[in-house]
């Protein structure tokens, strides 16, 4: 089986921090974002646009109301986001996409902004027009981002509720046998735990591998799950950071593993 490396990207440390905060938040203030942490928030993207992985975020600090093409019922409805970023990359680098555009969203919550993941709930025609698409790429997804509400009304309640949003399968069942794995590896599969996921339906199952940490997705997985998958990479890398292991992570069609690096 062909396996590919994957290139890791620079983080934060405080994106740890971020990951238990995070939630998706579809009514926001319609205040525009501090230019300050707008500029935070480029520069990061800028450093995860370079970082060769094929995934490049593009901030949008003006989004057009009507990028957020809300869906019929209450999933993806947004309002009020004033800003937002397009996440594009080559046709198919939807691991790649959900890797680097996870690492701009906890870089966006660890500076206090509120995001929403959306890959069905936005217009990608417009948003391609606004990004200069190069060729083979597309607009694989945006996140929108603001100040959240801190009342949500009805229509958010009901789609957190039918979501299930705050709630996440045990480890038991997505990680079987985690309490046996190093804290490095326990680490990183609460992260993934947390992450977010398209429809919230948690498609990543881990486990540990001849030392290595393993992600896949389940058979017959929601269409996001690529997405997911990179979104999880990104996670798991964070958490076990926290614990004191790097390392570099490698992929094939269905999963990624991730070699702790040796220390001296
Ligand atoms: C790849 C991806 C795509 C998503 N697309 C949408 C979307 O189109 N509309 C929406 O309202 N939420 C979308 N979400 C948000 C999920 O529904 C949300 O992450 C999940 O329900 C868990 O809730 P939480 O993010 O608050 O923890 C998406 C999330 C991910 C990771």
């Amino acid at each position: 089986m062909t396996r590919n490396t994957f290139p890791s990207v620079e983080f934060d440390p405080a994106w740890f921090e971020a990951i238990p905060r995070r939630v998706s938040s579809r009514r926001f203030d319609g205040a525009p974002v501090d230019p300050v942490l707008l500029d935070r928030l480029d520069q990061t993207r800028r450093r995860l646009a370079a970082a060769g992985t094929g995934a490049r975020p593009v901030l949008l600090r003006q989004a057009p109301p009507q990028v957020f093409a809300g869906l019929i019922g209450s999933y993806g409805r947004i309002e009020g986001a004033p800003s937002a970023i397009a996440l594009v990359g080559r046709e198919a680098a939807g691991r790649e996409v959900g890797y680097v555009g996870e690492a701009v969203i906890l870089d966006a919550t660890a500076a206090g902004l509120d995001t929403c993941w959306l890959a069905a709930a936005f217009d990608a025609e417009r948003t391609g027009e606004l990004v200069d698409l190069g060729e083979h790429e597309r607009v694989h997804a945006i996140a929108a981002l603001g100040t959240a509400v801190t009342k949500i009304g009805v229509s958010e309640r009901l789609t957190r509720a039918t979501l299930r949003a705050r709630s996440r399968l045990p480890l038991d069942k997505t990680a079987p046998g985690h309490e046996g794995w190093p804290k490095w590896a326990q680490e990183a599969a609460e992260a993934v735990r947390l992450a977010p996921t398209g429809a919230n339906r948690q498609p990543c199952r881990m486990r540990m591998d001849d030392g290595s940490f393993v992600i896949s997705t389940v058979p017959k997985a929601y269409w996001t799950a690529s997405l997911d998958l990179g979104i999880a990479m990104l996670h798991a890398e964070v958490g076990a950071a926290q614990a004191g292991v790097r390392g570099e992570w490698s992929v094939d069609a269905d999963e990624a593993r991730f070699a702790p690096r040796a220390t001296s």
